[in-house]
């Protein structure tokens, strides 16, 4: 009687145990699972939108952040963000199309924290009309920054995250990569972000040796100041075919970018990941 005492008790210290273990790797921002803790990451273009919410987001849990953007005044006010967090925060002001500039970014980076755990690709422009009517200068301009700016950024990043054997990497693609645009003609800004989606696949399959991921995330229309001038009519159509009903936040973004980031999307990598309400199901 007494030893079925006894083992009761035992049995029960133990489901505690396992319990108090389980809580503590799945809490988020103070668990193993997708604490960010101590980690570095560099995210382009995090002066304002979508690039702005992920520094936040990914500083809330935990991580120390590089922004990286070629307007240093925008990118000023989101240090003083972090810093209010309580993490280490630099200012890198840079254009990602310019490779003595990235290479800035990677040494400072490197000078300040002595590694890079995260880069978040998501500095990019956008350029809406009818393919006829777009001049080459901006074609060029729009490939520079979104698809160029990506592979210098991985280039200079990369042998870093090589030498540790460790290394995650988020590039923001967009729903236009996957279905050629939307309803305002979108030929260049989807062929450079459809750019985002290979190369995001190709960096998975020739960098998982090195426990290196790569995946990408295809936001649908968000809020942001990229879009804030989009034409009323041309911004309901496109909600009104969104199933959730509403446009995206930057948050709604920021916060896949975090998973990705975090060990609990260790074994995810060459994903395309749709944060679009429901727009595309595929
Ligand atoms: N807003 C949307 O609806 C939407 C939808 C899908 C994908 N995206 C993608 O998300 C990313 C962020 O978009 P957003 O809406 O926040 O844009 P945004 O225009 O509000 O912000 C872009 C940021 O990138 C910086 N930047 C631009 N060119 C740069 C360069 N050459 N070098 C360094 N920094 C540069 C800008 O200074 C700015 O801080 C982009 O890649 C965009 O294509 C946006």
């Amino acid at each position: 009687m007494r030893r079925n005492v006894l083992a009761r008790r035992g049995h029960f210290w133990t489901m505690k145990k396992r319990l108090a273990n389980c809580r503590t790797n799945l809490r988020v921002g103070g668990n193993k699972m997708f604490s960010l803790k101590d980690k570095v990451a560099i995210i382009t273009g995090a002066g304002q939108g979508i690039g702005r919410a992920i520094a936040l987001a990914l500083a809330s849990q935990g991580a120390h952040i590089v922004i990286a953007d070629i307007n240093a005044k925008s990118a000023g006010s989101v240090i003083d963000e972090i810093r209010a967090l309580g993490n280490q925060a630099i200012v890198v002001e840079g254009n990602v199309t310019n490779e003595a500039d990235v290479q800035k970014m990677v040494a400072d980076t490197i000078a300040q924290f002595g590694k890079i755990d995260i880069l978040v690709n998501n500095a990019g422009t956008v350029l809406t009309g009818p393919l006829t009517e777009i001049a080459l200068g901006d074609w060029d301009k729009v490939m520079a920054i979104n698809v160029k700016g990506v592979f210098l950024t991985c280039k200079s990043v990369i042998p870093y995250m090589i030498e540790r054997r460790y290394g995650k990497i988020v590039n923001i693609a967009s729903v236009a990569g996957k279905i050629g645009g939307g309803l305002m003609g979108n030929s260049c800004y989807a062929t450079s972000k459809g750019s985002v989606i290979a190369l995001t696949k190709a960096i998975a399959k020739e960098m998982g040796p090195y426990n290196i991921n790569c995946n990408a995330i295809c936001p649908a229309f968000t809020d942001t100041p990229m879009t804030v001038n989009f034409p009323k009519d041309k911004r309901e159509a496109i909600i009104r075919a969104i199933p959730l009903g509403r446009a995206g936040k930057p948050d709604d973004i920021a916060s896949a970018a975090c998973f990705l980031a975090s060990d609990g999307a260790a074994f995810i990598t060459g994903e395309i990941m749709d944060v679009n309400g429901g727009l595309v199901l595929d």
